[in-house]
């Protein structure tokens, strides 16, 4: 094992990454991951000795397009730190307007069923800031699961997990839908970003061929599955809001609100039978 000076390697790594179009601030997050400091005690240590050896083969992953959260094997989310690994998508920044708009909406003990809940970031997110609230995270994919069962025994969450496709396990009458479900066309996949496109579950992308296929399905199983005054809270994709509105439509929910993201895009939508009172 040969050792060199921490500010050397860094410095030869971040030229490296900067070189390859990676930030350079991956360097230092997997460096303070391997030696178990912080970023900044990384940057104001450069005279430790270490070895380059378990960094070079982490950067090689990252080089070779693998996202950092995979490798990583963690992201944060709502300011929780999830698990996360290529059994699921890793969470957007976007969905934490979904969290947010569902805590302030939710009737107090509401019974909440997120659908397609991957890592579990929004179920456990929502759980864990109104423990008054019965949460179901149900996803298909089983190995999604396994991530949310890990999140949620990391985050001593309570919310309940179940196997399902779309609500079809969910027996109960349910108060609130939250879902992030996949909405991307098949036809948009080819132009995706190689990171997630090459990485993330094609099943959590990708509904088929319009992209409308899991949405149009939540939104007629949710007209027997919730209560009179139950609501639906769902992100959705760049450019998606007029067929959403035409959909929520033609399966008669009323569209309360929809809420833009950072960059002006509307990107969650709030759908009631009547309209909010
Ligand atoms: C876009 S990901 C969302 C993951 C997580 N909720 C988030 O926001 O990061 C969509 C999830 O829906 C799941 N899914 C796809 N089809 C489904 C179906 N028919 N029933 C339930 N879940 C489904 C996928 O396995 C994936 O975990």
């Amino acid at each position: 094992m040969s050792r060199e000076l921490l500010a050397v390697v860094r410095t030869r790594f971040r030229d490296e990454a900067l070189q390859r179009g990676v930030s350079p601030r991956d360097v230092d997050l997997l460096l303070s991951d391997l030696l178990g400091q912080s970023p900044a005690w990384v940057f104001s240590h450069g005279d430790t000795m270490v070895d380059p050896a378990p960094l070079e083969q982490l950067l090689k992953r990252r080089f070779d397009g693998e996202p950092l959260q995979y490798i990583r094997g963690r992201t944060e989310f709502f300011s929780h730190d999830f698990v996360v690994d290529d059994r699921v998508l890793i969470p957007r920044p976007e969905t934490e307007i979904l969290v947010e708009t569902a805590i302030a909406r939710a009737k107090p003990g509401a019974r909440v069923v997120d659908i397609g809940t991957g890592s579990g970031c929004i179920a456990i997110s929502l759980e864990k800031a109104r423990p008054d609230l019965r949460v179901t995270g149900v996803d298909l994919s089983l190995d999604a699961l396994a991530v949310a069962s890990i999140n949620r025994r990391r985050l001593s969450s309570n919310v309940r997990l179940a196997a399902s496709n779309l609500m079809a396990s969910i027996d109960a009458e349910v108060d609130l839908v939250v879902t992030n479900p996949p909405y991307i066309a098949a036809t948009e996949i080819a132009a995706l970003a190689p990171e997630v496109r090459l990485f993330e579950p094609m099943m959590a992308l990708t509904p088929g061929v319009t992209g409308m296929e899991l949405i149009e399905r939540i939104l007629t199983q949710s007209r027997s599955r919730l209560a009179l005054t139950g609501m639906i809270i769902m992100e959705i994709g760049y450019g998606q809001d007029q067929q959403v509105r035409a959909a929520a439509e033609e399966a008669t929910w009323v569209v309360d609100e929809m809420i833009p993201d950072l960059a002006g895009v509307d990107r969650v939508v709030v759908l009631s039978r009547r309209g909010s009172e």
